[in-house]
């Protein structure tokens, strides 16, 4: 008994003297509560509780810089103040129309007691599902130019667990299949990362407002503890700028369930409203294009024989856009430069000469006339000093044509982006550095200019500035279905069940789905049932959405092609039903110009049956649900094909009971009736 009683008595007195909580700040509905604190050294931290639960252990805060002493101890707390906040606001378009920006602030001021005694602010946002908090270097003499080296923000889980992540830092940029490991065997992943604790809690750590850094990764430090990995620069500094300015927000969505992380509007919740103005030119849309077609290897991006864009060929898709309501057609290979080996060669595109085959002015004017667009397209291959060269007449040349919208590519190996140096030379950048940050936002403005919308691939992560700049419209950044084309694997049943609660917190993407030819260049083919193709529309959220399939395949099949011909793009709410991370998801959206809902669901591997209430359907209305679900045979390794079109009349008192195939899902539209 003594000798514990020593035993104790040794152990606090070698204990350094704990942290001292100096700051703290609950959620509206006190769901959430975050505290500051600082420790006898100076050093700050923070911490995160969830109903007076601790969910993140305390997690130090501060910067390495190049040119100065790092920004990290010998901190007192100088100031601090609170605020609460409480709007609602509209998307001019979205995956729902309004969205309730409720949340406390607390802002603080850390000074340093001797030596240089900068300042930092940091400032944390509570909301009821999330939390985003963020530091802002003050304008001060003694810290003007900074200049980070690392940034030290941690996020330590309190609670061990699993995680769904895809790699930082490896050559295929953002292409990664989604790991799942206990959170402890994470290496260091790209955000959004996503955790589901032992006790069912379902975090997702992220990031807002990425203008002007560099884009976080989250490195494991062990036992739970993530340290921010910043991008690397394009010279010792991982990121330049003047004070006074702010970082991007670093975010957690914390829910109980999957679907609650996939509810929450935090991302866009903490970026700026609209800087562009009357955006009406922004419209989302669905479009076909000449682009499977290559990725199957039956034409080509380059001149010649094979060559896809061709007048006759775009021709052909602008009467079938036309004639199935379709407003775009995009067309890849267009342009000079594809002849080669494209992808080291960025130099070699013109944004603004045509292939000798391909009429541009004569197809934009014959679109125009027949009530459709084209949908531009910018292949860099990552060489984005390039494409600012010729970016201004690029999108006044499309302009001019009555383009509204441009997909742009930044096909490189990750590291290998070329940017232009304050002193004119090239230099080698990566797809989410500071400098790539900067040249997107350059794309932006001046697309907007220009009122044309962009849908980058190979992009940097979207972050939700789409609120900001509602011309930023779509983008890839994750592995679409053209792994399905060529890929080994092709992109696996679980996939986009993955994605939903990974990826797609972040915000659109550009996925394009729809494709019932399932034999492709990939050993393994299109890993999914037709049902589940048409349930993509619905399940993976974006305002622009491809019918990405050969024509032929859709004028082959009529019947399941008409829910790809019906579902918008456009929706005034979004409800996530139920859904389990890599596992299945159901998800209702509302269409924004009808009375009309959509509902899709889909699984991984596993056949499943699922039960969908239609509870959020208006009371005492009657709708025609015109069902496409996987028929009685229907396998996404032997018959993806099977399936089953049906009509029934439901009411908000019914409850569906979805039977997905193994790799299947189902795709519904209820079309409101009378009452
Ligand atoms: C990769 C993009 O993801 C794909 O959509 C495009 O067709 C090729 N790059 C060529 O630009
Ligand atoms: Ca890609």
């Amino acid at each position: 008994m003594i000798g514990r009683l020593i035993a104790l008595l040794t152990l606090l007195l070698a204990a350094p003297a704990s942290a001292e909580t100096v700051a703290r700040i609950a959620s509206p509905g006190g769901v959430l509560s975050a505290e500051l604190q600082l420790d006898p050294e100076g050093r700050p931290s923070y911490s995160v509780q969830r109903l007076g639960r601790e969910i993140i252990a305390p997690s130090r805060l501060g910067f390495l810089l190049l040119n100065a002493p790092k920004l990290e101890r010998n901190f007192a707390l100088d100031s601090q103040s609170t605020r609460s906040f409480d709007e609602t606001w509209e998307q001019p378009w979205g995956e729902r129309r309004f969205v309730r920006n409720h949340y406390n602030e607390l802002r603080v001021r850390f000074t340093e007691r001797t030596g240089l005694a900068r300042s930092l602010d940091v400032v944390f946002r509570v909301f009821d599902d999330g939390i985003g908090f963020r530091y802002e270097f003050p304008e001060q003499p003694n810290l003007a130019n900074v200049e980070i080296q690392d940034e030290l923000t941690e996020f330590a889980v309190a609670d061990p667990g699993t995680a769904w992540w895809i790699p930082a830092f490896e050559w295929n940029r953002e292409e990664y299949l989604y790991n799942r490991t206990p959170i402890s065997a994470v290496g260091t992943a790209q955000t959004p990362m996503t955790v589901r604790t032992d006790n069912g809690l379902h975090i997702a750590f992220h990031e807002a407002a990425l203008i002007d850094y560099s884009g976080m990764n989250l490195a494991s430090m062990g036992h739970g503890r993530f340290r921010a990995a910043l991008t690397p620069g394009t010279d010792g500094a991982k990121v330049r700028r003047q004070a006074p300015f702010p970082t991007p927000w670093r975010t957690l969505q914390v829910a109980d369930s999957a679907g609650g992380l996939a509810m929450s509007n935090l991302i866009l919740n903490l970026n700026e409203p609209n800087r562009l103005g009357d955006v009406s030119w922004v419209r989302p849309m669905k479009y076909v294009g000449v682009w499977w077609e290559m990725h199957l290897d039956r034409a080509t991006w380059a001149s010649g024989d094979r060559h896809g864009a061709t007048t006759a060929n775009v021709r052909r898709h602008v009467d079938f856009a036309a004639a199935n309501g379709f407003d775009g057609v995009l067309v890849e290979g267009w342009n000079v430069g594809w002849d080669g080996d494209w992808f080291g060669n960025g130099q070699e595109f013109s944004f603004t000469r045509p292939y000798p085959d391909f009429d541009l002015e004569g197809l934009a004017a014959y679109a125009r006339r027949r009530g459709v667009q084209l949908i531009g397209h910018h292949e860099t291959s990552g060489f984005a000093a390039h494409y600012e060269d010729q970016m201004e007449d690029a999108f006044s040349l499309y302009q001019r044509l009555g383009v509204h919208a441009v997909k742009t590519g930044y096909v490189a190996d990750a590291g290998q982006a070329k940017v232009r140096g304050a002193d004119g030379r090239i230099l080698y950048a990566w797809h989410e550095g500071q400098a790539m940050n900067q040249h997107h936002m350059r794309v932006i403005e001046a697309a907007a200019r220009h009122r044309i919308s962009v849908n980058a691939h190979e992009p940097t992560k979207d972050t939700g500035l789409r609120r900001t700049y509602p011309n930023i419209i779509a983008r890839e950044g994750a592995r679409g279905m053209e792994y399905s084309a060529w890929g080994n694997p092709s992109n696996p049943p679980e996939h986009e069940a993955n994605l939903v609660f990974t990826r797609m917190l972040a915000g659109p993407m550009d996925y394009t789905p729809g494709i019932f030819g399932m034999r492709t260049r990939s050993p393994q083919g299109v890993q999914t049932t037709w049902a589940k193709q048409l349930a993509l529309y619905v399940i993976i959220y974006s305002p622009l959405q491809m019918a990405a399939d050969l024509l032929e395949n859709y004028e082959a099949n009529p019947r399941p092609f008409q829910f790809i011909r019906d579902v918008p793009v456009d929706w005034s709410e979004s409800l996530v039903l139920n859904g389990e991370i890599g596992d299945y998801v159901t998800i209702a959206r509302k269409d924004r110009a009808s009375e009309n809902w959509y509902l899709g669901a889909v699984t991984d591997e596993e056949g499943r049956v699922l039960n969908a209430s239609l509870g959020f359907l208006t009371p005492g209305r009657r709708y025609r649900a015109q069902i496409y679900r996987d028929g009685p045979n229907a396998d996404y390794r032997a018959n993806p094909g099977d399936i089953a079109i049906e009509e029934r009349i439901v009411t908000s008192t019914d409850t569906l009971t979805l039977r997905l195939a193994p790799g299947g899902g189902q795709a519904i539209r209820l079309v409101a009736l009378g009452r």
